[in-house]
Formats: C-alpha cells, sequence, structure tokens
C-alpha cells in the first residue's frame, strides 16, 4: 500500500454517496484552497455496478438492484475512504478499521435524495443519514439530476472557468432535461420529455432488437459500424436525400421520426421513434419469416441503430440550438450516462459552435458520465458555501424529486 502525504485541514471534506439506480456509489471531496475561496477537488470515486446482474433478465429488477446495492454500500463507502488517503482501490485491500478513523476527516456527507428506484436510493440514504447521526455531521441531501450537471466539473478545468449563465443538457435511463443553470444552485427546467428519456429509448430498441442491456452502448457501437462503413464515401445522413452528398443504392434506406422536434417548445418525446423502430422491425420481421429480431442480419441492424442514433442526435442538437437561441448561455453542458456517446458529443458540440464559435462546450469524463458520487459530492460543495447544509432528522428521501 501506498501512502501519499496529506494535508491535515479543517477544509471541507466531504464523504459522498449515490444508489439512486443500479450503481453503488461513493466518494471523498476535498477543497483546494484558491482566490475565490476555495476550489472542490476529487479524492475519490469508487463505484460498484450490478448492471451485469441486469444484464441476464434484460433490465432493471428493481428488488435486484437494491439487494446488490445493501452488499456493497459498506465496502464502496469504506474504499472510497482509504482511496481517498491512500490511493489504491480494491476491496482486497480493504481494511475497514483504518477506514472508521478516517471518518475523523470527512466534515459533511451528502447523499442522492432522489429521483430514482425508492429501494436502491433508500440504501445510500440510510447510510448517510446513520453516518451524520454517528459522527454529528451535517447531511446535504442532493438531486441525482443536479449531480449530473456537476459531473461536466470533474474533468480536467477548474471550476472557476465555467461562466454562467450555463445551459445543461442532461440525458440518461431516467430521465432528459434542458436546465438553465443562471449560477450554483439556480436552476430553471426549460424543457423535459414528456414521456420515455432518451437513455430508455436506447434500451427499448436494443431489447427489440435482441441486443443486450444497457442498450446505449450496444446501439452506438453498431450505429458506428454502419457509419465507418460509408465515411469513405462522405455520406451523411438526412431527413432529406436531396442533403445527401452521396446517394447509395441499398443502404439509408431507413430514416425514422423526429418527434416533436419543431414543435417550438424545449420539451423532448422518444417513445414515437421506440415505436418506429418497432414497427420497421416486425414488418422486417414479416417480409423475412424471421421469428425473432436475432434472425434480423447484422447489416440491417447496424442500419437501424444508425438511423435511430441519428434521429435522437437531431432532436437533441436542435432542441439544444434553439435553447441557445433564446437564452444566449456563456456556456453549454451535455452530461448524463447517454453523454458516453462520442457520437452525439460531436453533433452536438458541431451545432453549439457553428451557432455561437465562443460558447465553451463541456462534458464529464468518461468515468463520469454514468452514475457516481463524486458529482454528487461536487454539488455539495457549492450548497456547502452557501450554506445550505441540514441535519439528518430534516432529510427526506423521494423518488420523484424535482430539480426546483
Ligand atoms: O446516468 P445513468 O448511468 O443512469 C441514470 O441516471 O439513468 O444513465 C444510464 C443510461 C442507460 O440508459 C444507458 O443505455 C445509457 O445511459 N448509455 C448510453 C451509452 N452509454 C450508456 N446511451 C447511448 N450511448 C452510449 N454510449
Ligand atoms: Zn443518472
Amino acid at each position: 500500500m501506498v501512502k501519499v502525504s496529506v494535508m491535515t485541514t479543517k477544509n471541507i471534506k466531504i464523504l459522498a454517496i449515490e444508489t439512486s439506480c443500479d450503481e453503488t456509489a461513493a466518494a471523498v471531496i476535498g477543497e483546494n484552497p484558491s482566490d475565490d475561496g476555495g476550489q472542490p477537488v476529487i479524492l475519490s470515486n469508487v463505484i460498484s455496478s450490478s448492471v451485469d446482474l441486469h444484464a441476464k433478465t434484460g433490465g432493471i429488477v428493481p428488488e435486484v438492484a437494491s439487494r446488490a446495492q445493501m452488499e456493497t454500500i459498506v465496502p464502496v463507502i469504506s474504499e472510497a475512504l482509504i482511496s481517498s488517503r491512500f490511493k489504491v482501490q480494491g476491496s482486497r485491500s480493504l481494511n475497514y478499521q483504518e477506514a472508521i478513523k478516517l471518518l475523523d476527516d470527512i466534515t459533511h456527507i451528502a447523499v442522492t435524495a432522489g429521483p430514482g428506484l425508492i429501494g436502491s436510493l433508500l440504501v445510500g440514504f440510510s447510510a448517510a443519514k446513520t453516518l451524520a447521526y454517528a459522527r454529528d455531521l451535517p447531511i446535504i441531501p442532493i438531486n441525482h439530476i443536479e449531480g449530473h450537471v456537476y459531473s461536466a466539473f470533474g474533468g480536467e478545468f477548474p471550476i472557476s472557468n465555467f461562466q454562467f449563465p450555463m445551459l445543461a443538457l442532461t440525458v440518461s435511463g431516467g430521465h432528459t432535461m434542458l436546465v438553465l443553470m443562471k449560477d450554483h444552485g439556480r436552476y430553471e427546467v426549460v424543457g423535459q420529455t414528456i414521456d420515455d428519456a432518451v437513455g430508455e429509448a436506447y434500451d427499448k430498441v436494443a431489447r427489440l432488437l435482441g441486443l443486450g442491456y444497457p442498450g446505449g452502448p450496444q446501439i452506438s457501437k453498431l450505429a458506428e459500424r454502419f457509419r465507418n462503413q460509408f465515411s469513405i464515401f462522405n455520406f451523411q445522413f438526412s431527413n432529406n436525400s436531396q442533403n445527401s452528398k452521396f446517394k447509395i443504392q441499398n443502404s439509408a434506406k431507413i430514416v425514422f421520426p423526429r418527434p416533436i422536434m419543431k414543435d417550438g417548445t424545449f420539451n423532448f418525446s422518444f417513445s414515437g421513434l421506440k415505436t418506429a423502430v418497432l414497427i420497421r422491425v416486425k414488418k422486417i420481421m414479416a417480409e423475412n419469416n424471421f421469428e425473432k429480431a436475432e434472425d434480423i442480419d447484422s447489416g440491417t441492424k447496424e442500419e437501424i441503430c444508425a438511423a435511430f442514433e441519428e434521429a435522437v442526435a437531431d432532436v437533441l442538437a436542435h432542441k439544444t440550438a434553439k435553447a441557445i437561441e433564446k437564452y444566449q448561455p456563456k456556456s453549454v453542458i451535455f452530461a448524463g450516462g447517454v453523454s458516453a456517446n462520442q457520437y452525439l458529443v460531436e453533433k452536438l458540440r458541431t451545432k453549439v459552435e457553428e451557432l455561437k464559435p465562443d460558447i465553451q462546450f463541456f462534458t464529464p469524463t468518461r468515468e463520469m458520465s454514468g452514475d457516481n458520487a463524486a458529482m454528487i459530492g461536487l454539488a455539495a460543495y457549492y450548497h456547502i458555501r452557501r450554506g445550505d447544509i441540514a441535519d439528518w432528522r430534516s432529510i427526506h428521501v423521494d423518488a420523484n424529486l424535482k430539480l426546483v
């Protein structure tokens, strides 16, 4: 075990816990002194996922997720404490006594209070409340979506580089939201999905194509394959085939709808897109007498995935562009589990830069795009700086917690 020297100060040191879905996560956020009174710094970020269990059932079974949380919560918290000090990870090196001693340095507990699966949320929430009670520490309940917004602050740029107002597009398995952030803690939800979240649509489309769970990475892999095949022809998908720089027979015949893209609101709808994919898949199966979607050839599946992803990219980019025109933000954030998708990131970045070349565009690092506790701790840091802290007796968990 390699020891690293750590300054012992009275600076803020937050133990953050996130268990809203199928990840059990804990992190320690410290503070570096700076001119404006301090900068948060991620000292550890430990994530244990039960995704493999859900892959077997093709989706999350809430009770399976919460049972996995129960099993991993104590080791994950302990590992976050230990690796914040000793920079080692891995349960083999876990020393629970050492972890308990490290709790002495913690000044605040932060925890996801919702939205999410109630059984999962309760595991982290109960652990956080117990720690706050036992160590007599203030606690900060954090909205999961606020956490995703702050995940973009965990990258290589100092947080002071981010300029307000910011426009944050947060896209996950559970939510799709455009949020205007006027300052730390000041949010206005300008648009959100009226039915399925983007990640949910990816997962459902993957399921109906007979691909595994989670669907996002599977679909983006197949879509990428399709695009790579045609990139040598400078091929572009388009709603309007006249715009295609190159027309290839037997390719890109599939175009899916862009639901409510031009309805003048900043809301999203993805369930119609998923249904359009379902209708297309059923048609292909009927025409070929296939019994199951797995029988569809890989080239067609790749094309369906690429056409689906293109529709998602268009809608996200169009709505974000419209919101930029209206709200004139100085920076744009694209965060949430779906922001792991590099194609969507590049489509958005290009759209944003075309519109406003001087705008700052931020996405989380790969490690922080999915659910994690460092983002919860970063959000909590700014609550603490505003004096917005609570007592363990007064906080509540809420599966449908609203951002504002
Ligand atoms: O933020 P997250 O880890 O959990 C929620 O808060 O929901 O997001 C999980 C979602 C899943 O629906 C997953 O399919 C999607 O993010 N996802 C992706 C990609 N990687 C994960 N979606 C599209 N492309 C990806 N590469
Ligand atoms: Zn999430």
